[in-house]
């Protein structure tokens, strides 16, 4: 058995979300930006987010699966579910929940880049370097974290644990 242990609380998340949100509120004002939300890990941080900045803004999702379960998965991607809403000339941010190889941010960004959005930059609340395995630019970032799984604020573990209010490690039961 697996059992979460804190390491980023959820005062700490909701401290830096505000502050990703002033950022990004100052950058998109009067822009009417669309924040890309990709499911499902980033739709607690992008709930947030976007109450934050509170400007005008509109939403819209992807759904991309990596294929494979557990914590480690094939490098490839897919589309599973893609946005409904015109982007050409648009002020697009992504909106990740965590980036780790890189791989699925990527894939993202060069689809939608095809579409000529206006603007196209990529705001993450988790950023774990240790496993990038394709660079990927971050205009925005809230936290770096170890070479660890973690779960919690959205992000799970073969579906389970996103309710977490606060980002959590897995450790083995004693
Ligand atoms: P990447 O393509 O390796 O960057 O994978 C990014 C995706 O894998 C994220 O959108 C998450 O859904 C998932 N992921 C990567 N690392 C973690 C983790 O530590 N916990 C939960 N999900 C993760
Ligand atoms: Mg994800």
């Amino acid at each position: 058995m697996k059992k979460p242990r804190v390491i980023i609380t959820q005062e700490d998340i909701a401290k830096k979300v505000d502050e990703l949100a002033a950022e990004i509120r100052k950058d998109y004002r009067g822009k009417n930006p669309l924040l890309i939300g990709i499911l499902k890990g980033s739709f607690v941080f992008l709930a947030d987010l976007v109450r934050a900045m509170n400007i005008p803004a509109e939403i819209d999702f992807v759904r991309l699966a990596s294929y494979g379960s557990g914590t480690e998965s094939s490098g490839k991607i897919k589309l599973v579910k893609d946005i409904e809403t015109p982007i050409k000339d648009r002020h697009v941010l992504v909106v990740e929940d965590i980036v780790d190889r890189g791989l699925t941010v990527r894939f993202l960004l060069d689809y939608l880049s095809f579409r000529k959005p206006a603007s196209l930059k990529l705001c993450t609340l988790f950023n774990k370097p240790s496993k990038r395995k394709v660079e990927v630019p971050i205009d925005y970032v809230g936290f770096t974290v170890p070479d660890a799984f973690v779960v919690g604020y959205g992000l799970d573990l073969d579906e389970k644990f996103r309710y977490l209010p606060d980002l959590c490690i897995l450790e083995e039961q004693k």
